[in-house]
């Protein structure tokens, strides 16, 4: 009972979409009508807003966080089930019909409160790749797949195996974008209409 309650409870706050509850009350339109159709924060910047970008980042790593955080202090013991719903709700969110985000964001906020080492390398690769490639989705994915890699050298094997299924998921959920990088059309961050 506890279990099913943290998972809802996660599911319940990451299938909150920012991105698009941001960009329709800033005016700039349906998120799902622009750019790559996205609801995470690379697509609200192709919407030329800066600050609901920003917005939009740090509130879907901070409910990922949050998940973990509250289910852990309600129901001790479910702090991985907080964050597994609180991804599943972000990527397959029932009010946007199950087609929600990819989830770099939020698994940034689930992995920081599950494992801050682990986080701190997840974010420190993202902002890395990012940096290097300005191609948000290889930044994404990398970050993504360094979860479980450094997790299995600092933390317990149930973290590394659950890190692990999120991060082959965040892989799946990008299939579009792999399909632009092998053919050379993906877009870079701050590139006119990327
Ligand atoms: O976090 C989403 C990002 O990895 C890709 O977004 O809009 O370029 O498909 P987008």
């Amino acid at each position: 009972m506890p279990a099913t309650a943290a998972l809802l409870l996660g599911y319940l706050l990451g299938s909150i979409p920012f991105g698009v509850l941001l960009t329709r009350l800033g005016g700039a339109g349906d998120l799902r009508q622009i750019g790559s159709g996205n609801i995470g924060a690379t697509n609200v910047l192709r919407t030329g807003r800066k600050g609901l970008a920003a917005a939009t980042l740090l509130l879907d790593m901070a409910k990922g966080a949050a998940a973990v955080l509250l289910a852990e202090a309600l129901f001790p013991g479910t702090a991985m089930l907080g964050g597994l719903g609180a991804f599943l709700g972000h990527c397959f969110p029932v009010w946007l019909k199950f087609r929600g985000g990819k989830g770099v964001a939020t698994l940034m906020g689930v992995v920081l409160a599950l494992h801050w080492p682990s986080g701190l390398v997840y974010a420190a690769v993202w902002l890395g790749m990012l940096g290097l490639v300005r191609i948000s989705s290889l930044a994404g994915m990398t970050a993504a797949v360094s979860a479980p890699v450094s997790a299995a050298f600092f933390a317990r094997f149930e973290l590394v195996f659950l890190l692990l299924g999120l991060a082959l998921i965040t892989v799946w959920n990008h299939r579009a974008n792999i399909d632009r990088l092998l053919s050379g059309t993906e877009p870079r961050v701050g590139a006119k209409g990327g």
